[in-house]
Parts: structure tokens; C-alpha cells; sequence
């Protein structure tokens, strides 16, 4: 396979998400750190050790051969941002954290500058808006006419169960009592299983005790429980299709995860698919799913197709 030339990303805001951005590019064999964009009042501010060789700037127009900017500024300067490096003909990547109309109307500004300036910008490309929004509208498309309910942080007030752990195949247990919009109680059993254990029939056991039974219980198995209650951030997506002749749809999507690094994974994925877009502002939506798995989308095909 030809040697691709890495991408050059400038990262533009140094908080959280830029920092995230800026590492996980140094580790990622197809894109580099052309220059971090920061303010003048932190622009003397030093930089990790791994990103020491990295040139610091106040302005885009400083830095040479870039092929596109991380947006990481906090939301309500994102636009005045992105504009300014637009100008430069050079594509971004935000991820703003806008949603239903106001997304709408940043979507909007930012396709008519992009058009403009003939270069292309990927918007809302971070957790929620981003690969969560994917998530929802996907849950949605399967089970048309039903109900989407999103419970975020479910992993605190987690507590030990030694009802789950008595059950044969379950290492330790913790149990999570959540209630849905409509008041209904639900608990989330995270258990960790023994070698070889079956998780449905874990499962099962754990749903007809009397403690469980009568009551909306969902089993995840984990592989350590002593993570997931450091664990600070998490969000449950369910999504219920309407009963009816066409018999009854669920999903669940469970995630635990520092919200800063999944957003800069979804901005490098979406950076990856600039070069292949056509001038104008997308959502991750729009963004073909083989565009984001860059130079890995046919074997991407082969895997998960
Ligand atoms: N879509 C998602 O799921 C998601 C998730 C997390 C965050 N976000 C968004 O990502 C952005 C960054 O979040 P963060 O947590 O990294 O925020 P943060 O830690 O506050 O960092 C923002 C950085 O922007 C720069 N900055 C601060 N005020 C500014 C201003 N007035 N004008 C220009 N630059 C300014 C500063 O960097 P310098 O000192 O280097 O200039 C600051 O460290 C926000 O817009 C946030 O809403 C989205």
C-alpha cells in the first residue's frame, strides 16, 4: 500500500478536549500536530513533554502546511473561530455543543462560510452532539413511532449486591436503580463473570429473583467493576418501538467513558474524511461511515459489514 503523507491538524483551544486532541493525534500513525492555536494570554504557557516539538500560535494565518483545524474553544466563540479559519481556505472540525435548532442555525453559518471560502467543515463531531446523535437517529430509524429515553450518569449511587454475586458464574455485582422519564424504576446490573460463565443465563437468574423480579432489570457484564465505579460519566440510550402487528422492538445502548476523549476520537475520525468531502458544512450524519474509516474502509467492510 502507498505511503499515505499524515494529516496536519492544527488544534485550536487548549482546554480539555484540545489537550485529548493534541495526544491522541501524537499517537496516531496518520496524523500529526501542525500547531496548537492558543490565546495570547496562554499562548507562553508550556505544553506537555510529547508535545514539546509542536509551534504554538495566537493566529492560524502563523502556521504553515495545514491541512485542518480542531475546534476545541468553548462553544459560544466556536463559529467566530471556525470563521476565522475558514478564511484561509483550511477545513475544520467542531464539535459545539448545540443541539435541535441552535445546531441547525451553526450548521447553517458554517456551510454558507465553507461554500464560500470553497473548503469544507464537519460540525457537532464530538460525543453528544456527535457519535451519540448517530446512536439516537439509528435507534429511531429501527423502531419508527416509538420512544428514545436518555438517562445519563446511571453509574452513580452504585451499591454492591450480594444477591447477584450469590449467583453461580458471577465474580462481584453492582446495582444501579435509575428512573425513566415516565417514573418507571429500572435497575442496571453490571456483574463480573467468571472464566467461562454464560451471561445469559447470569442473566436470568438475576431478573427471576424476587428482589429483581417484577421489576425492568438490565444485566451488562463487565470486565472489572472496581473501573466502572471510579467511573465518573455514562449514559443509557433506550429506545422502545410502539406494541403492534409488527411485534415488539428494544434497544439499549450502556456506555461508560470520559466524555473529553471520546469527543477528540470522533474529531480525529471526522478529520480523516476532509479530504474526501466536497466544500460545505456536514454533520457526522452526513458523513458516509467509509469516509470516517479513512484509508481503513475496506477492511472496515470486511469486519463489521
Ligand atoms: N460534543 C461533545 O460531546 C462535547 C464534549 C465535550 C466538550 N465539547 C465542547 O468542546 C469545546 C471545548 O470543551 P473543553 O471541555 O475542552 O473546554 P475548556 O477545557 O474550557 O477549554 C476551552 C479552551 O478554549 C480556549 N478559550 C477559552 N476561552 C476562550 C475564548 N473566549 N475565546 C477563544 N478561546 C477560548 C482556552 O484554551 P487556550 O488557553 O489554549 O486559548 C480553553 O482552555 C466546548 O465548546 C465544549 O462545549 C463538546
Amino acid at each position: 500500500m502507498p505511503l499515505v503523507k499524515p494529516l496536519r491538524l492544527a488544534v485550536v483551544g487548549f482546554g480539555r478536549v484540545g489537550q485529548v486532541c493534541a495526544e491522541a493525534i501524537c499517537l496516531s500513525h496518520n496524523l500529526s500536530v501542525a500547531a496548537v492555536i492558543r490565546r495570547a494570554a496562554t499562548v507562553g504557557g508550556k505544553l506537555p513533554e510529547t508535545l514539546r516539538h509542536v509551534p504554538v500560535f495566537t493566529h492560524i494565518g502563523q502556521a504553515s502546511d495545514v491541512d485542518g483545524a480542531l475546534i476545541c474553544v468553548p462553544t459560544h466563540t466556536a463559529e467566530e473561530s471556525a470563521s476565522q479559519i475558514l478564511q484561509h481556505g483550511i477545513p475544520i472540525v467542531d464539535c459545539a455543543t448545540l443541539h435541535g435548532e441552535a445546531f441547525h442555525a451553526h450548521k447553517d453559518a458554517i456551510h454558507k462560510r465553507a461554500l464560500h471560502h470553497k473548503t469544507t467543515a464537519i460540525v457537532g463531531a464530538g460525543w453528544d452532539p456527535g457519535a451519540l446523535s448517530v446512536f439516537r437517529s439509528w435507534f429511531a430509524l429501527l423502531a419508527p413511532g416509538g420512544k428514545t429515553e436518555t438517562t445519563h450518569r446511571p453509574g452513580v449511587n452504585l451499591r454492591h449486591t450480594a444477591m447477584a454475586r450469590s449467583v453461580v458464574g458471577v465474580k462481584d455485582a453492582l446495582c444501579a436503580e435509575v428512573r425513566a422519564a415516565d417514573g418507571r424504576v429500572q435497575r442496571y446490573v453490571y456483574v463480573q463473570l467468571e472464566q467461562g460463565a454464560h451471561v445469559e443465563r447470569v442473566a436470568e437468574a438475576i431478573r427471576a429473583d424476587p428482589l429483581f423480579l417484577g421489576e425492568e432489570t438490565h444485566v451488562f457484564p463487565m470486565e472489572s467493576l472496581a473501573w466502572l465505579e471510579q467511573e465518573e460519566r455514562g449514559v443509557v440510550l433506550d429506545r422502545r418501538g410502539p406494541p403492534g402487528r409488527l411485534g415488539h422492538q428494544h434497544f439499549v445502548l450502556e456506555g461508560r467513558f470520559e466524555e473529553a476523549v471520546l469527543t477528540a476520537q470522533v474529531m480525529l475520525t471526522a478529520a480523516r474524511a476532509l479530504p474526501s468531502l466536497e466544500p460545505g458544512a456536514y454533520s457526522l450524519a452526513d458523513v458516509p461511515l467509509s469516509m470516517l474509516w479513512g484509508e481503513k474502509a475496506e477492511k472496515a467492510e470486511r469486519e463489521w459489514l
